[in-house]
């Protein structure tokens, strides 16, 4: 069965979920978790109500991920998905849930389980307390009579402010768990050790080297071992700390401190002191293992720098999650979702970056889009040469500079990527970073999608692509997302492809043309420049200048420039000649 179909989404109405708040009988709120949010209706009733501080966004787990933006969105923080998989319970003081009525058991005893030293307030069908046929039933009773409390409610979600309503009665579950303080904190340590260990390695015992039980690779499971141990013997390690600062105080103080020399460490062995820094210890380890995923080679060797600096953005939001496969799995296949999308944003990363610098590598022809006035300029690369500039090293460094190494590597992902593969078999990465003595003496060099020339005096690198048809399929990839192309279902007329296909051939024309409607003008109001602006109504002014420039040039060659649209359903030759060729 699909588990989404059995999630049973019933938000819990406003006066139920104060109810729920009220039964807490501790309201300092250090930590809360609600495991199975929904839209967070109930997990921001305590703030709503402002019962207990503004500040009250407690955790959340909620199994839909299609729910987790919403609840983001709400200032939530969402730590996991599965909540029966969580096994981050400890650091909670607090759980409130309104779970699934038909896993209301379940839930209810996994929130206690998880929980260190806390309280549990569950909303779940009265029928599970009332009528304890099964053992879980039957657990659950023991643990209301032992060491909480019941109220049942007729009729709580048949309330006309109950968005989804049914006739069901309720219980609300109240359960206190308290740590054990003398079994886990203050046990007896000192009976166990009977022998009176003076040496280090003897105090040492048999702790061994941690290299020996490295683990070897880094998978996702051998990630997720990895922090879950060093969560484990943290939260060991903590608790050691304390028992230790106990039994130190019962022995009582150094000579030095007795003699007035030197002082005593203030030592807090309270739970919340302990849960405080086990919480600590685990957002660090969890900072940890997540921005290990993020920059493993596998994940962020797919994206541009641009795409890694977004990603990156979102860590926030990421990290909160608890470290699990589930959680890792669902990250990754985000990113495999929206690989289209990251692989069409890197591709305009590295267009735009060719366009911005060097006004000489493009050049412009009619796009397809319009408006009653003009059509929008296209812009295309020039296939046999671009330069970029600035890029430079100093004599003695042996690759070129850090920004320009970034730069380089997202032309090898883009240029392996037009071309179908993962990675080019010599990259300007390696070209620059093994190859640069050569270059500065002026040798051309090749990697596997280019010939490049630097000129380290001008800090510029000449790029020759060394196939015409990668920097074709770039153009069209981005004409296409730019709607300086059509898409591939509309038809064009011929003459629309044939002056984007001869748009390098007529740019010395073009170029002529713009300089003369440009004599006695300044700078700034060259068309060319004026297209990059940041301010639209420029950026206008450009194009309807460069669309009319474009006629002039396009009239003399015979071209149409009306381009009207054939009748969409036949492609014309030369667009099918384009279509093979992306
Ligand atoms: C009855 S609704 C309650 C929603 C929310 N607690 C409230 O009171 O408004 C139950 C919610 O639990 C979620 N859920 C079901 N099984 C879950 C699981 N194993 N872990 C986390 N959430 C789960 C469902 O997607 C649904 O949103």
């Amino acid at each position: 069965m699909n588990i989404l179909n059995d999630i049973q989404f019933y938000i819990t109405p406003p006066t139920l979920a104060k109810r729920a708040w009220d039964m807490f009988k501790n309201r300092n709120f250090q930590r809360v978790l609600e495991p199975s949010a929904g839209t967070g209706e109930l997990a921001l009733a305590g703030k709503r109500n402002s019962l207990y501080g503004n500040e009250l966004f407690p955790d959340v787990c909620e199994i839909d991920v299609e729910k987790h933006a919403i609840l983001r969105s709400k200032g939530l923080n969402v730590v996991g998905m599965d909540f029966m998989k969580f096994t981050s319970g400890a650091i909670y003081s607090h759980a409130i849930l309104n779970p699934p009525f038909k896993y209301g058991v379940q839930h209810t005893l996994k929130a206690y389980d998880c929980l260190w030293d806390g309280e549990v307030v569950s909303i779940i069908n009265a029928e599970s307390v009332r009528n304890p046929c099964t053992a879980e039933r039957q657990l659950l009773k023991t643990l209301i009579e032992n060491c909480g409390s019941v109220e049942f409610v007729e009729g709580a979600f048949a309330v006309p402010e109950a968005e989804r309503k049914t006739n069901v009665e309720v219980a609300i579950v109240y359960l206190r768990k308290k740590a054990n303080l003398d079994k886990e904190i203050f046990s007896p340590v000192i009976d166990s050790i009977s022998v009176d260990e003076m040496s280090a390695s003897g105090l040492a015992g048999n702790y061994r080297d941690a290299q020996e039980i490295a683990l070897s690779n880094s998978s996702i499971e051998n990630m997720v071992t990895a922090f879950k141990a060093a969560v484990k013997t943290m939260r060991e390690a903590v608790m050691a700390e304390a028992r230790s600062q106990y039994y130190a105080r019962l022995i009582g103080e150094t000579m030095a401190v007795r003699n007035g020399d030197g002082v005593t460490e203030k030592a807090d062995t309270s739970v919340n002191f302990v849960r405080d820094t086990i919480f600590r210890r685990y957002i660090e380890i969890k900072d940890r293992a997540w921005s290990a995923v993020l920059r493993s080679s596998n994940v962020m060797s797919k994206l541009s720098s641009n795409a890694q600096r977004t990603v990156e953005k979102e860590f926030d939001s990421i990290k909160e999650l608890e470290f699990s496969v589930d959680a890792i799995y669902g990250f990754l296949c985000g990113i495999v979702d929206s690989q289209t999308e990251i692989q069409m944003q890197m591709c305009c990363d590295v267009f735009d970056l060719i366009s911005r610098y060097h006004e000489d590598n493009l050049v412009y022809f009619k796009g397809y889009k319009s408006n009653s006035k003009h059509r929008t300029c296209g812009m295309r690369i020039k296939t046999t040469r671009f330069i970029l500039p600035r890029h430079s090293a100093e004599s003695y460094q042996t690759q070129l500079g850090w920004d320009s190494m970034r730069m380089l590597e997202d032309f090898d992902k883009v240029s392996a990527l037009l071309d179908g593969k993962i990675k080019p078999v010599v990259g300007l990465v390696d070209v620059f970073s093994t190859q640069l003595a050569a270059l500065r003496q002026g040798e051309r060099i090749n990697s596997s999608y280019f010939s490049v020339r630097w000129y380290p005096g001008a800090s510029t690198i000449h790029f020759f692509p060394r196939d015409k048809k990668m920097i074709d399929r770039l153009n069209l990839w981005v004409g296409r997302r730019r709607a300086w192309l059509p898409p591939t279902e509309a038809g064009v007329s011929s003459d629309f492809w044939l002056q984007f296909n001869q748009a390098e051939k007529f740019d010395k024309e073009v170029r002529a043309e713009i300089k003369k409607a440009g004599r006695g003008q300044g700078w700034w109001k060259n068309p060319l420049y004026m297209l990059h602006s940041n301010e639209g109504s420029s950026r206008d002014e450009a194009n309807a200048a460069i669309d009319t420039l474009l006629d002039t040039v396009l009239e003399r060659h015979g071209i149409d420039v009306d381009f009207r649209l054939t009748d969409g359903t036949e492609p014309t030759k030369v667009e099918l000649l384009q279509l093979k060729a992306a």
